[in-house]
């Protein structure tokens, strides 16, 4: 099928939710994807950072194969050894006591914000029900985490919105501090906005957050689902900063490309779920959970928090070369391990084009914001051919 047939074919029988790139992907390896007639990229988005151990890992197709001629799915009516073996693994991995799995990050995070409820009304038997989120989040597409973020402009057309949702200005303590009232049940955060444009919060930000919250009594709650899993420089990228969150969740990267999502929960906010309260049929089917066990596995054993955070380092300091070099087009140069943002001074559509047909996938947020979240295993060697290939286009 030639790209244009495609193309054609996806509008006629495809929803159209996607404003999608001019690009078909056929095949990935490592940190190369290729088109359909065989053109070569430097994939330098992971899938939106999902695909963390880089395409068609050998390791994992062994663990598919393995698992899949011994059992796939039983439902969550039964115990399973799977679900159990990761979720010892994955609460080793931090500050959590418990688990629920789902399949993506806006069910982690609806989960997050059902327990923060059902918490408040059943243990801490409170009227309390309303999550603060910030400006800018962004927290995925039911209905609840749609009205949990903070951009009006995803929940535009689908009023009635559920109530019980607020969001309060970007880094702003005393605001928050306003905003927290006996109604609230929570406080749900990015450490570093993903979608609103690699925006991180300030350490001292965070702190206070987590102490006011504290004083408050309203449960802290972190969205990893872009942040966690080594992205940042650390496991969890709520750790660089020592925090110690009630409930936080991830998705993305927790099995590699397959749909899998997490809420981690400490043993007294747990409380605030019992059988029959909440629940999903394909949460840590046994597939999905022998994938994401050897995902965490391969993680900690080849310390990619720690590779993160070097060759992120490193390609940070090749765009400040270039914002050096070219102070009018590049604004600034941020990020923290592979989660990382050149923002430029104008509309980059033209640029982010160019860095297309050279072979670079990347992503442009906000209209002016080259965002990357590479596969952790890229190499130094991919992020300077990237960064050559942009120092010509910023050139020209
Ligand atoms: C921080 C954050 N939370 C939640 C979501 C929603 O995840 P999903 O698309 O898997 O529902 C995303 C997706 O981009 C995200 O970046």
């Amino acid at each position: 099928m030639t790209f244009d047939e495609l193309k054609e074919k996806d509008s006629q029988y495809i929803c159209s939710t996607y404003g999608r790139y001019p690009l078909a992907i056929s095949r990935g390896e490592g940190c190369r994807l290729y088109d359909l007639d065989g053109k070569e990229y430097i994939d330098l988005l992971a899938g939106i950072a999902v695909v963390n151990l880089g395409h068609s890992r050998p390791e994992l197709l062994e663990t598919i194969n393995e698992q899949y001629k011994k059992l796939v799915h039983v439902s969550n009516l039964f115990y399973q050894e799977e679900g159990v073996a990761l979720a010892e693994k994955l609460t080793a991995t931090c500050g959590a006591d418990k688990v629920f799995f789902c399949n993506s990050g806006a069910e982690a995070n609806e989960a997050a914000i059902k327990l923060a409820r059902r918490y408040m009304r059943t243990v801490a038997e409170r009227d309390a029900y309303e999550i603060i989120t910030l400006e800018g989040s962004f927290h995925g597409r039911t209905m609840a985490t749609m009205t949990a973020t903070g951009q009006a402009h995803f929940s535009k057309h689908y009023q009635p919105l559920p109530r019980g949702f607020k969001s309060v200005p970007f880094g702003d303590l005393e605001a928050m501090a306003n905003a927290i009232g006996p109604q609230t049940a929570g406080v749900l955060i990015e450490v570093i906005q993903g979608e609103g444009g690699i925006r991180p919060l300030s350490e001292e930000y965070l702190l206070g957050l987590e102490q006011l919250c504290l004083e408050r009594d309203v449960l802290f709650m972190i969205d990893e689902v872009q942040t966690g899993m080594c992205r940042t420089g650390k496991f969890w990228a709520h750790q660089e900063f020592g925090l110690a969150p009630d409930i936080f969740t991830t998705a993305k990267p927790l099995a590699n490309g397959l749909p899998m999502g997490a809420m981690f929960a400490t043993i007294e906010a747990a409380q605030g779920f019992e059988p029959g309260s909440h629940a999903t049929t394909f949460g840590a089917g046994a597939l999905m959970a022998a994938v994401a066990s050897k995902v965490v596995d391969i993680m900690l054993e080849d310390d990619l928090a720690a590779r993160a955070a070097e060759v992120g380092d490193y390609a940070q300091s090749l765009f400040r070369g270039l914002q050096d070099k070219y102070p009018s087009k590049i604004a600034e140069v941020r990020g923290r391990g592979l989660m990382l943002a050149i923002e430029l001074t104008h509309d980059g559509a033209d640029i982010w084009k160019a860095l297309l047909d050279k072979g670079f996938i990347l992503n442009l947020t906000k209209g002016n914001v080259l965002r990357m979240l590479p596969p952790l295993v890229i190499e130094k060697r991919d992020l300077e051919l990237f960064a050559l290939a942009l120092d010509g286009i910023l050139a020209s």
